[in-house]
């Protein structure tokens, strides 16, 4: 049976809350609606990059689950690598500093940089610049979840799964001070 048929034969086993620390979430997106946005992108970038071998740069530690899930669909050529960024939030702006960062070479390559969601920008815009340094020919932004209200930057965001509101949800890879990561769906928090 599938989630959907399961929710409706047993929607009182799919629509709890959950306590995560000292917050309450509430269900949000189901397992089957991520997957199916998670095989769209797959798809999309099938077509797209049919013929080429881009590298697909992996956004720790959030983007792992879509990314895992996203990669097992792709029929084409590519390699993957993984960066690590920190953010630390001073009283003006928001710091971002590299933990893993990148060895390869990538003069002329296509890359493709794979995150759990986009909000701000900011690391993806952090990860750009790495990237012109590095000398990649052309790169692309694949991400799970895209939050168009927070967005400050103009890069486009290629492949996006779902976009939601300026709302915090935890699930699918996304945490709530560490925790929550596991979550097969989507959970949001309203205060
Ligand atoms: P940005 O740099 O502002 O685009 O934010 C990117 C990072 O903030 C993401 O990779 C997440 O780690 C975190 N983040 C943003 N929104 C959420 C959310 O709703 N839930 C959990 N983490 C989030
Ligand atoms: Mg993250």
């Amino acid at each position: 049976m599938d989630s959907f048929a399961f929710s409706l034969l047993f929607p009182q086993k799919n629509m709890q809350k959950i306590q995560l620390l000292d917050k309450e979430f509430e269900p949000f997106i189901a397992e089957s609606e991520i997957q199916a946005a998670v095989s769209r992108v797959a798809n999309q970038i099938n077509v797209d990059f049919a013929g080429k071998s881009p590298l697909f740069l992996i956004v720790l530690n959030g983007a792992f689950m879509f990314a895992a899930d996203m990669m097992k669909q792709l029929t084409i050529t590519c390699e993957l690598s993984f960066v690590k960024i920190a953010s630390y939030h001073g009283a003006e702006q928001k710091d971002l500093q590299e933990l893993i960062g990148l060895n390869e070479d990538l003069t002329g390559r296509e890359v493709i940089i794979v995150e759990d969601i986009v909000d701000s920008g900011n690391t993806v815009h952090r990860i750009f610049e790495m990237l012109k340094e590095k000398n990649a020919a052309k790169v692309y932004v694949a991400s799970m979840f895209f939050k168009p209200g927070a967005y400050k930057y103009q890069h486009p965001i290629q492949y996006t799964g779902l976009n939601i509101a300026n709302d915090f949800i935890v699930g699918y890879g996304l945490d709530y001070n560490g925790v929550g990561r596991n979550l097969n769906a989507i959970y949001v928090y309203k205060p």
